[in-house]
């Protein structure tokens, strides 16, 4: 098994990508699930080309204010801390942002995610960990992997990973009322065949066919699996850091970090392709 997380040497991401090097990126990404590369800068049209070299791109999902964060390029998210005349640039806040996938309550979620920092906290904070959920479906008991074979989970919209509402979304009180996609416990990437867990964020989920306690302590059970250290890396921001993963494959979780520091980050979502359960 190839170690999580690799670096990119020797691109200026900010040009167009050879045919080989575009492949190049896709198969490291496939073995390594997140690659970095340091020092870019990139404009937000250089960004979006970079993105775009990977699929087509997704918009953001709904944020918390009903507002577009960028409405000159609608597909670049923006998640940052800063207030600016009295309005949040963009989302997630300050505070910890707990472990998920992007965009997984849509049918056909993000493959993929490419995060650029504009502007990181001077003191640290703000760390980003990634876990690895084909190790992680590879390493649970055979009677687990039996017991989620062939089942699926709801995963919320209600809620960003910062806990908040979002905008046009009513408070899910019932996990079994719960809006959003369903997904498969388990999902086999198409191109290499490997199976990972997948399951998107953990409140408010609900396995369908199960009663709601057996599907919580279930739910808790896999949480924790795959989670835990032994899976997971964790990113040191630097400004100029072009980040990009596998939304697919692995779950991610922020560190908070201090509400008086800036934090701007711009953010792409590359569209997902049709899951094999
Ligand atoms: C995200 O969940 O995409 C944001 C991660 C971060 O702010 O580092």
């Amino acid at each position: 098994m190839e170690p999580l997380g690799a670096e990119i040497q020797g691109l200026d991401l900010s040009n167009p990508l050879s045919p080989q090097e575009r492949n190049a990126l896709v198969e490291a990404l496939d073995d390594r699930l997140v690659l970095v590369a340091h020092e870019q800068k990139l404009s937000d049209p250089q960004l979006l080309a970079f993105s775009a070299t990977f699929g087509e791109l997704d918009p953001p999902g709904p944020n918390p204010y009903g507002i577009p964060f960028n409405e000159e390029f609608p597909e670049i998210n923006v998640i940052s801390n800063v207030i600016e005349n009295g309005r949040p640039i963009g989302g997630l806040g300050a505070g910890e942002a707990v472990w998920h996938a992007d965009m997984t309550y849509i049918d056909i979620p993000p493959r993929g995610a490419v995060l650029h920092a504009h502007e990181i906290p001077e003191n640290g904070g703000g760390n980003t960990y990634f876990a690895d959920q084909y190790a992680a479906y590879e390493a649970l008991p055979d009677d687990v992997k039996k017991q989620i074979d062939g089942k699926r989970a709801v995963h919320d919209a209600s809620r960003n990973s910062a806990g908040q509402l979002r905008k046009g979304y009513e408070e899910v009180t019932d996990p079994r009322d719960t809006t959003g996609a369903v997904h498969p416990l388990v999902r086999t990437n198409a191109r290499t065949g490997r199976k990972a867990l997948f399951l998107g964020r953990r409140k408010d989920s609900y396995i369908l066919g199960l009663d709601l306690d057996e599907s919580e302590a279930l739910l808790d059970i896999l949480w924790a699996h795959a989670t835990q250290d032994r899976f997971a890396m964790c990113h040191e921001w630097r400004v100029g850091d072009v980040l990009m993963w596998d939304n697919l494959a692995v779950l991610h979780r922020r560190d908070s970090f201090d509400e008086n520091a800036r934090r701007i980050m711009h953010r792409t979502q590359i569209k997902g392709v049709e899951a094999i359960a």
